[in-house]
């Protein structure tokens, strides 16, 4: 032990960390050997990098926004000549299913801080019937694919190491939801060491480092090393479809935004819907210095936030709502070309050993964090598709407890999509006189996927008084 502490600290003393183990005299064994299994898994090159301070580093505020413009995008079909453009798009994407060239990446890693569950977030019970989790709507969406399709549609899961074995755990007891387990492939994220206000190795408790999972750009990191952009090369993959695991409207592999991402070869895209108004907390995707950007809304200045173009409307119109493509030649160049996202820096009030007093006059904020974000990897792609669509079928993130973005939201616009399937087929669900839902309403998507599936499928004589739930029963 004593010569793995000696080694140890000779490689921190290195990197000006040292004090990480100022309380070693103080630790029993099993404190010392898991301290220094911890600082065994941070990676050097990042410790290094921090005290140099030398890689890209984004801190609050995105710098000069002057020359931020918008960047064009593919609004939703208004005409004949554009609904059949989204057609095509539609049957090109439905070839690249067809031939199994791709596959789905979900990031399942946050801490879900906002919404306070104590579980993996996937696992939030968010059917408006039966308490679907979001990993079942998710994985029914990809099994209904696969047999459209015929073809495998595998599906990558980032993790964090708080909630790796959980995730695996659920998958396992639910029998992986009907998919094949050989196409779910869970890798955990990295966790990033957090520092205090002087940049030392901030510690959690005497014996153990405060940790933070690296952000959702971090997934790039991910890929790489645990060798996943080589297992997708090997299944024939082209194209990685990627979302959050909290959007639970999400079109998993929408076949009109595959179809236009290939026709042109685009090597990222984002989907957007149009903002409720110039506050709405979504990311501007747009174009500054020659490179495609995403301003988030906390750093948009308000004068561009209320700007309006030419047809007065506003000039930053549409939001990001974080479901990309990437082909995989563009993750495969990244990689190559050892290209990193930068690291935004979050100042936070994390518990630690430290002394409060230093930080209390800092409003509390004792610590600082390191995050990736995925939006970043657009200033590194040559060509950029961006699609309109329309929220009320895709967009309904879980993120706080209650109020906006929130489990109620979300049941409601489950509802909302399902009553809209229904009313499609000549079915009127009960609605209470302002016109919201009386009647909660759950499809299952292995039942339907869209209002033409329903259509050919409705059981007759369905009562519309009572709460909807349509399932796919076994052996159907
Ligand atoms: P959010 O930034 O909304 O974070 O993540 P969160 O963890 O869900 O919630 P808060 O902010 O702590 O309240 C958006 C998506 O990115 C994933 C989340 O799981 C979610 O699907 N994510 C975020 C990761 O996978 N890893 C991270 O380090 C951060």
């Amino acid at each position: 032990m004593n010569e793995r502490y000696l080694r140890m600290m000779g490689k921190l003393a290195a990197l000006g960390q040292e004090r990480a183990l100022r309380f070693w005299p103080e630790l029993d064994e099993n404190s010392r050997r898991r301290l220094l299994d911890q600082l065994d898994h941070l990676d050097e090159e990042f410790l290094a990098a921090q005290r140099q301070r030398k890689w890209p580093l984004v801190a609050a505020g995105a710098g000069n926004l002057d020359g931020f413009t918008p960047q064009p995008y593919i609004p939703l079909p208004a005409s004949r000549e554009e609904e059949e453009r989204w057609d095509r798009a539609r049957r090109d994407g439905e070839k690249l299913l067809a031939q199994g060239a791709v596959a789905v990446l979900v990031v399942a890693g946050g801490q879900g801080t906002r919404l306070g569950y104590p579980g993996a977030k996937g696992k939030y019970p968010v059917g408006p019937v039966t308490g679907r989790s979001l990993f079942q709507y998710h994985i029914e969406k990809m099994v209904a694919l696969e047999r459209k399709f015929g073809r495998p549609l595998p599906l990558y899961v980032m993790t964090s190491p708080a909630n790796h074995q959980e995730t695996i755990g659920f998958f396992k007891e639910n029998n992986w939801f009907g998919k094949d387990p050989r196409t779910i492939i869970c890798f955990p994220q990295r966790m990033l060491p957090v520092f205090d206000n002087c940049g030392q190795l901030l510690l959690e408790t005497r014996a153990s480092l405060s940790l933070s999972p690296d952000g959702h750009g971090g997934v790039l990191y991910a890929l790489r090393k645990h060798q996943l952009l080589e297992d997708m090369r090997r299944r024939g993959i082209r194209h990685l479809f990627y979302f959050q695991v909290d959007n639970v409207l999400v079109r998993i592999a929408d076949p009109a935004y595959l179809g236009f991402h290939d026709q042109m070869a685009a090597e990222m895209s984002a989907r957007t819907v149009r903002k409720r108004d110039p506050w709405e907390k979504l990311g501007h995707i747009g174009r500054l210095d020659g490179a495609c950007k995403v301003i988030e809304y906390t750093e948009l200045p308000e004068e561009k936030k209320t700007a309006r173009n030419e047809e007065g409307g506003l000039l930053f119109g549409q939001g990001s709502i974080a479901i990309h493509l990437f082909s995989l030649d563009f993750l495969e160049r990244l990689a190559r070309q050892k290209i990193e996202l930068p690291y935004h820096i979050a100042r936070k009030k994390v518990a630690s050993v430290e002394d409060q007093r230093a930080a209390a006059a800092d409003g509390g904020l004792n610590a600082v964090k390191f995050e990736q974000f995925i939006f970043d990897a657009f200033s590194f792609a040559n060509r950029i598709l961006v699609l309109e669509t329309d929220r009320r079928f895709e967009f309904s993130p879980i993120k706080n407890r209650e109020g906006e973005d929130s489990p109620a939201t979300a049941r409601r616009d489950l509802s909302e999509m399902f009553a809209g399937w229904l009313e499609a087929c000549g079915i009127s669900p009960r609605r209470h006189a302002d016109g919201t839902l009386a009647v909660p309403i759950e499809i299952s998507p292995l039942y339907a996927m869209s209002a033409d599936e329903l259509q050919a499928k409705l059981p007759p004589g369905l009562d519309t008084e009572r709460e909807i739930l349509l399932e796919e029963h076994a052996g159907a």
